[in-house]
């Protein structure tokens, strides 16, 4: 695992979509697996940039959802399909097309996670998959004591994350869903590059058990140390526990 320490989030930012940008130059039609939540908004912004600037060509890029709400319409303005639509299909210029992620608002849920897990291996699997981190040291919604091979399925939010996540639903957590469909850890380590970011002080426990800690499942970060190439960028407070 490689720990790439920044100044700042910004900082973070530049560098992985500069990564991204790097991949996309050698392979146009990468699988770019996206999270959603504050972290990654930074990657998004400078990868768009480049984009505008022509430093990269980002057209024929495909996009892959990390997680989603199960029971959010998909037109709901926080459905992870919403976000990142917003977040990176539009700035970056590709249409729904572009885009796999799972259906939050299928009947049969279970189902729907097979066909997930299908589907990114039809589409031969992510080459660069973004990672946040919970402040639990969750990765995708796959919360602590979530089994180190699991696949995508149909997982229950802890309080604390249905807490964290209330400032995207007007501050209400009753608004928070209680279910969430998430690629499983075993479903992340697939991809060829793993890439997470982490910024702020709020961060900086998750980061140090994720890094330094042992490879258990009450971290589901620490998994990262089993990914042949997992690169972790924090910023100087989210590394402030790192010894
Ligand atoms: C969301 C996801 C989550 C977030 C994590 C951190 O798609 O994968 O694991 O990355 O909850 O969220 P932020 O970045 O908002 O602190």
């Amino acid at each position: 695992m490689e720990v790439v320490i920044v100044s700042d989030a910004k900082a973070g930012g530049e560098l992985i979509a500069e990564a991204m940008a790097e991949l996309l130059r050698h392979k146009p039609d990468a699988l770019l697996g996206v999270a959603t939540g504050s972290t990654p908004l930074p990657i998004y912004q400078a990868l768009a940039a480049k984009v505008d600037s022509g430093a990269v060509d980002a057209s024929r890029a495909r996009v892959a959802q990390l997680d989603e709400y199960v029971g959010l319409p998909a037109e709901h303005p926080e459905s992870y399909r919403s976000v990142l639509r917003r977040e990176v299909l539009k700035p970056l210029g590709l249409d729904v097309d572009a885009f796999i992620g799972p259906d939050g608002t299928a009947e049969d849920v279970r189902a729907a996670c097979e066909a997930y897990d299908k589907a990114l291996a039809e589409a031969g699997g992510v080459d660069l998959q973004l990672l946040g981190i919970g402040t639990d040291g969750h990765i995708g919604f796959n919360e602590p004591c979530s089994s180190l091979a699991s696949r995508t399925r149909i997982k229950t939010l802890t309080e604390q994350t249905r807490v964290d996540n209330a400032r995207f639903f007007e501050g209400d957590i009753e608004q928070v869903p209680h279910h969430v469909i998430t690629q499983g850890i075993g479903t992340i380590l697939e991809a060829r590059h793993l890439v997470l970011l982490a910024t702020g002080e709020g961060k900086a426990d998750a980061v140090a058990a994720t890094v330094e800690g042992p490879v258990a499942a009450v971290c589901p970060a620490s998994a990262l140390q089993l990914h042949p190439h997992a690169t972790v960028v924090v910023d100087e407070a989210a590394a402030s526990k790192l010894k």
